[in-house]
């Protein structure tokens, strides 16, 4: 059964199928349509949301379908203590297709493996955010005329941030030439980039100026510092309130230049910004519902969309995940997937040692055993 867990493990022309569909919903987002009659859309939100909840509701709306579900597991059975497996279990006996935000990375693939309904990935923990990434595509191919070649800066928490990585992840297949602006304590974190690197052929640029990025910039993709998942609060002091895209940034930019924002913003983009031409971050809100239902369709097959995500084959070992955010902590009886990563590089050599390299299948992380 076909999930929709990670676009990075979508291939160029199923992301620009994808990418077409959303476009091809544009209309119907706004007019509806009966696509959906009769299916229903399970949101399990494990976390707070506003625009990935209801967009994907509106979006099952809109296809003419309905959807159920909770916004707080406060309310459910979570709060019983029931595992995610059992939870899956009992939503999917009531629903067609599941949307699951949760706090633990790995949690929508975990939750894929007990479905008996496609699952849909409405973010896990600081990981991915693939269907974010699919409207900020849809964004930037309808307002820029292109994915390709483009100068993207990205700024912000890139460390905690899900919306970055998965946006730099998914773009890599389009050449993209990525400038990460960031306090050090923010940056990418060493895996993502090595993936970029290593896997996907993309080097990353790193510096903690904006004003000259902000100028070469396509795309300036603002992030919110994701105070919710610092370790500590004297780790969030120390960088609260270091960076703002303000006025006189946005005026710097080129005419045909975007700026966007997986919003809620705090105090990284300054009001003034709000009115510049480059702000797109209000748009990319409506965007939300057509990339939704495209998601919707390709996985209830609404539509013929054709695309196939292709995952690495994991191997179950007697290893522990080294994520303290990672599923299988708050999880146990998962099996303990992993991938060989093969060769190791000197950097990650010195970083986690001389045994085997293993992926964690489920949150990425690397683990030597
Ligand atoms: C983002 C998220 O939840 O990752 N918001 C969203 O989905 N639109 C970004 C954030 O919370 O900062």
């Amino acid at each position: 059964m076909k999930h929709f867990l990670d676009l990075s493990r979508y291939d160029k022309t199923s992301k620009v199928k994808l990418v077409e569909a959303a476009g091809n919903m544009i209309e119907l987002a706004r007019d509806g349509a009966d696509l959906a009659n009769g299916k229903i859309l399970a949101t399990l939100f494990y976390e707070p949301s506003t625009r990935t909840r209801l967009s994907f509701e509106s979006a099952m709306l809109r296809l003419g379908g309905r959807w159920l579900g909770f916004a707080d597991t406060k309310a459910s059975s979570v709060a019983k203590g029931e595992s995610l497996a059992d939870t899956i279990r009992t939503v999917d006996k009531y629903s067609d297709v599941i949307a699951i935000r949760h706090p633990a990375e790995g949690a929508a693939l975990a939750a894929s493996m007990y479905s008996g309904v496609p699952i849909i990935n409405a973010g896990d923990g600081s990981h991915l955010h693939p269907s974010q990434t699919l409207l900020d595509m849809l964004t930037i191919k309808t307002e820029l005329g292109k994915l390709e070649n483009l100068e993207l800066v990205l700024t912000g928490d890139l460390r905690y941030g899900r919306t970055a990585s998965s946006l730099a992840l998914a773009m890599a297949d389009f050449h993209p030439r990525i400038t990460c602006v960031t306090p050090p304590e923010l940056s990418l974190p060493e895996h993502i980039k090595r993936r970029l690197k290593d896997e996907l052929g993309i080097s990353v640029h790193e510096t903690d100026g904006l004003y000259d990025p902000a100028q070469i910039a396509d795309v300036l993709y603002v992030t919110r510092i994701q105070k919710e998942r610092f370790f500590s609060d004297e780790e969030y002091q120390k960088v609260k309130g270091s960076y703002a895209v303000d006025g006189e940034i946005a005026a710097s930019m080129k005419e045909n230049s975007l700026i966007l924002h997986p919003l809620p913003r705090v105090d990284e983009i300054t009001p003034s910004v709000d009115e510049t031409p480059q702000a797109r971050y209000f748009d990319q809100m409506f965007y939300g519902v057509p990339a939704r239902m495209a998601i919707i369709a390709d996985l209830l097959e609404l539509q013929t969309i054709d695309t196939e995500p292709v995952w690495p084959l994991p191997e179950e070992l007697d290893v522990d995940c080294h994520n303290p955010r990672c599923v299988t902590k708050t999880e146990s009886y998962l099996p303990r997937f992993f991938v060989p990563l093969g060769e190791k590089d000197e950097a990650l050599f010195e970083e986690l040692g001389n045994g085997e390299t293993v992926r964690c299948f489920y949150c990425d992380y690397e683990v030597s055993i």
